[in-house]
């Protein structure tokens, strides 16, 4: 049966320690130098509804080191449910490609594009969830912490898409997961609620970003406006000013904390310059990770290890 990575939760605890081994196996050979072609003549379809830099360079770049190809692929190219059927684009790249990654903007269209795929499908960002994200987060925490043990994560911002991923590790991996965010900007009650329920980690929604940042391990941001809220962008700005990540917070929060962001970022809005350049940030080795991690997730789906 073929696999696909559109949640955080498509993989065990068991899976997710596997794909962090791998990805910290891959990252060690590609700084090495040492070749490793897991993906010979393999391609990747990368479909792309909404901008990305990050994404699409670290996939492509990552298939390429693999010994396989990627291929872009833009609205123009695609018109997802417009021009075609998502189920109909799904069964025509398994005629042509290996495996799929799709950005896009409804959920449904990356769940349409697993179900009618007969190839592995990889979630690279909705609405909803950003998986590969916050899978390369957590290996960078892992990283840097060198354990996972009493973990304690503050994202302050947004209920947003990479929140929602943030709560699905939650499902997998104990830790104490608290969300400081505006009141009316809480993340899906479905998914708090699945996630206390699976009664893992102790996760709760906070209004006030310095008590809950205190003794944090993690403290987390995100844009105010994600992509697709661009007309609500002044008007968040203002309802989110309390909440911006700045030296206060992260001294409230203690010289233990890194701080993360999966950017891009709005440089003095969510987060101050003197905070994501500063010392206990770890933003551009997460954002490396990106590539080590989605590389350990296409060997892994395509059972190449
Ligand atoms: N973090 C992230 O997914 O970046 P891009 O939108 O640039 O891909
Ligand atoms: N929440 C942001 C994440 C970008 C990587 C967005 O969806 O635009």
């Amino acid at each position: 049966m073929k696999r696909d990575f559109l949640h955080i939760t498509d993989f065990t605890r068991d899976e997710i320690d596997e794909v962090l081994e791998l990805s910290a196996r891959l990252k060690k050979d590609t700084r090495e130098g040492t070749s490793h072609l897991l993906l010979q003549g393999k391609t990747l379809a990368m479909i792309f509804q909404k901008p990305s830099a990050r994404t699409r360079v670290s996939f492509e770049t990552g298939m390429y080191q693999l010994g396989g190809h990627a291929l872009f692929l833009s609205p123009a190219d695609i018109g997802m449910g417009k021009r075609e059927t998502t189920a109909d684009i799904a069964r025509l790249f398994s005629r042509y490609n290996d495996i799929i990654m799709a950005r896009v903007f409804d959920h449904q269209h990356i769940l349409d594009l697993g179900k009618y795929a007969a190839i592995p499908v990889i979630n690279g960002l909705t609405d909803f969830n950003h998986p590969c994200q916050v899978m390369s987060d957590i290996f960078t925490v892992l990283e840097h912490r060198g354990h996972l043990n009493d973990l304690k994560v503050v994202f302050v911002g947004d209920g947003n898409n990479v929140a929602h991923s943030w709560f699905k590790l939650a499902q997998r991996i104990p830790m104490e997961l608290i969300i400081a965010c505006p009141e009316g900007f809480e993340p899906d009650e479905n998914v708090v609620k699945e996630t206390q329920e699976t009664g893992l980690s102790s996760v709760s929604v906070s209004y006030d970003s310095y008590s809950a940042a205190a003794g944090a391990d993690v403290i987390y941001t995100d844009v105010w406006a994600s992509m697709g809220q661009e007309e609500e962008a002044a008007e968040r700005k203002k309802i989110f000013e309390p909440f911006q990540v700045n030296t206060e917070l992260m001294t409230a929060a203690g010289d233990q904390a890194y701080f993360m962001h999966c950017l891009p970022a709005h440089r003095g809005d969510e987060v101050t310059d003197e905070v994501i350049d500063g010392s206990q940030s770890i933003v551009f080795d997460e954002a490396e990770n990106r590539m080590h991690v989605q590389k350990a997730i296409m060997v892994y789906l395509m059972g190449a290890a």
